[in-house]
């Protein structure tokens, strides 16, 4: 066992025992641009619990730490909150190793992991709101369907008061620090905010449920502790804050404006259909499609009253970035978006109507005329694009967008 991988004590019964991922840069077409972390925990007293498992590659890392406080073979029960790979990848084989008397999960991720690994049962479900006793703790479970996947839950450990809240309250963030107030500010907002939009963003209604809950299960919470990223263990109000602000996706003033060009001739629409969004007070942020992220747009979309997309026609079709992106952004049901398209065509120019197909799909409300031009755009096009761009702006104050995007 490598001694560098060592268990990190988050409570007086609780370790952190999982693994850092420095490298991911791609998770499941997401851009993990800092890397991430699978967490697992191990709790110890008469009985030892592990909490969820890590990606198949990082078993040794996670058996390392966990053999840094206690033979593995001393783990009596696992809990598996979630199915996802990324968290019980490695399940298979921990469980070959270690035989514990006990695995829960919910019923659905019971089901779950019987899917993936078809394990011949052996799983125990477990109920939405239950409590067990394990030796001389109490673990109580809370399902949260679709938070992250149809199985997920989340385990509450009464004794420590930690919540182990799996995907919920995390971030794609590798860092050797594992409490959220040994980093930076700027970093955990931008991240949890990324991974919010990327991960959690179409589950938003069920998100402001699961807050609404919170004060009715009466939990007394010291500690989240989630699945990715660091372990949150003050104001706890501020990230459960964030997301209940997130999930209301009421509008600002930011219009995302994002393309590709061609030839650069969306590109000079995009510009100027920038301006014309300054002009009229709104916040432009322009996203070309060759160098931005389908992932870092999403994460600009969050909290944006407005999205314009512009499109190339190319062999009667949408750019391939930006079909990718529009797929990918409706996948995520933003809500409470105006919007527009926008694109320069030689002689077919399908793109601006494929676009608007999809933004009616999304049910993004049209901010006004969409916007097609032949080949390159003479001044004359341009100020109608500026006019495009004035007249979102102008649209955005109308409906009451918030001005603090
Ligand atoms: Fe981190 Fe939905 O898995």
């Amino acid at each position: 066992m490598n001694s560098s991988f060592q268990a990190v004590q988050i409570s007086e019964h609780v370790h952190w025992v999982g693994a850092i991922d420095w490298a991911i840069r791609n998770f499941h077409g997401y851009a993990t641009s800092r890397g991430s972390t699978y967490n697992a925990y191990l709790i110890t007293g008469e009985k030892t619990i592990l909490v969820d498992t890590v990606k198949g590659p990082f078993r040794e890392e996670m058996m390392a730490r966990i053999g840094s406080l206690v033979d593995p073979g001393d783990i009596d029960v696992i809990v598996s909150n979630h199915a996802e790979m990324d968290h019980s990848g490695s399940l298979p084989q921990v469980i070959d190793t270690i035989k514990p008397e006990k695995i829960f999960a919910s019923a659905m991720g019971a089901k779950a992991l019987q899917d993936h690994f078809h394990l011949n049962g052996g799983i125990t479900a477990v109920k939405d709101g239950q409590t067990i006793r394990l030796g001389d703790k109490n673990l109580t479970f809370l399902e949260t369907r679709m938070l992250h996947w149809p199985d997920s839950m989340m385990t509450y450990l009464a004794e420590d008061r930690v919540l182990f809240s799996q995907d919920g309250f995390g971030m794609h963030l590798a860092s050797g620090e594992r409490f959220a107030d040994q980093i930076e500010d700027w970093v955990l907002e931008l991240e949890a905010a990324k991974y919010y939009t990327n991960i959690l963003l179409p589950y938003s209604p069920l998100i402001s449920k699961l807050i609404g809950r919170l004060p009715e299960l009466d939990l007394d919470i010291a500690i989240i502790a989630p699945d990715h990223g660091p372990v949150w263990r003050t104001d706890l109000d501020r990230i459960i804050g964030f997301y209940a602000h997130w999930a209301e996706q009421k509008p600002t003033r930011k219009a995302v404006v994002v393309y590709d060009s061609m030839w650069g001739s969306t590109e000079k629409m995009a510009r100027s259909i920038a301006d014309g969004l300054r002009a009229g007070g709104a916040v432009a942020r322009l996203l070309p499609l060759g160098s931005a992220h389908r992932s870092d747009v999403a994460a600009e979309v969050l909290e944006a009253g407005a999205l314009l997309v512009g499109s190339p026609t190319i062999n009667n079709q949408l750019f391939p970035t930006v079909a990718d992106v529009l797929s990918y952004l409706k996948g995520l049901k933003p809500r409470n978006l105006i919007g527009a398209a926008f694109g320069s065509y030689g002689w077919s120019g399908e793109s601006v109507r494929l676009i608007r197909e999809v933004l009616d799909e999304m049910e993004v409300a049209a901010a006004g005329e969409d916007l097609k031009i032949k080949y390159v755009p003479d001044e004359s096009a341009l100020t109608r694009c500026f006019s495009m761009g004035s007249a979102v702006a102008e649209k955005l104050t109308q409906i009451g967008a918030r001005s603090d995007a």
